[in-house]
């Protein structure tokens, strides 16, 4: 798998220091706490690519990393529980607003969302969001192994059918970082957003 290769590109606190908008870009956004970064790892096979913590807001500017040439995950700045000031959580909404708005080699959202709690206001905005920018948008139910695989499932299908009619592709699936479980179908999205 080439997402193996991935290695720690550049981190950004501002828009303007992104890396130049070229190539192919997946970007992974949620909550704090949600599992972006535990994600990251798991799918890369690499324990420590991107920081992980117990406390909420630990991601705190937009992190790259390159899979191969021109091709790029980017670890979003978790929304909400973020223990920081609130001008601080201001400007994370702005660069995170900005970042979704100009960034033109971005072609799919991967929405990560504790299964336990799936689509909360943060989620709904991202998803609206994806509905009016045409973005495509794929839902990671995380911390699966929460929940029995029945549960999973059925939240998995819930969640999927009460988006029908969303005017953007959208998939949905479960996942977990500790068990490893779902990850064959998050490495096929990605594979085929970025060209893989
Ligand atoms: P921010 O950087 O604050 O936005 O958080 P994040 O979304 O990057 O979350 P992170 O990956 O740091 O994980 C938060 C906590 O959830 C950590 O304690 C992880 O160990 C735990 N966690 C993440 N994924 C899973 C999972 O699949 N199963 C379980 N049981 N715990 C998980
Ligand atoms: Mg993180």
């Amino acid at each position: 798998r080439l997402l193996r290769q991935t290695q720690f590109l550049t981190s950004a606190q501002r828009l303007d220091q992104c890396p130049p908008d070229e190539g192919l870009e997946v970007a992974f956004a949620g909550r704090s706490n949600a599992g972006k970064s535990s994600a990251i790892n798991r799918l890369t096979g690499q324990k420590s690519l991107a920081r992980t913590s117990k406390t909420p807001g630990r991601t705190q500017l937009l992190n790259f990393f390159e899979v191969t040439e021109g091709r790029r995950l980017v670890d979003l700045p978790g929304y909400g529980y973020a223990k920081v000031d609130r001008a601080t959580r201001q400007q994370w909404q702005k660069e995170l607003d900005g970042y979704l708005a100009e960034r033109r080699c971005l072609r799919g959202l991967v929405l990560l969302m504790d299964i336990r709690h799936p689509l909360k206001d943060f989620d709904r905005m991202l998803v609206d969001w994806s509905a009016e920018a045409g973005m495509p948008l794929h839902l990671l139910l995380t911390k699966a192994d929460k929940l029995s695989f029945g549960q999973a499932k059925t939240t998995v299908m819930k969640v999927a059918s009460s988006l029908k009619g969303h005017p953007a592709p959208l998939t949905a699936q479960l996942f977990s970082s500790t068990s490893g479980a779902g990850c064959d179908d998050a490495w096929d999205r990605l594979g085929g957003w970025l060209e893989l």
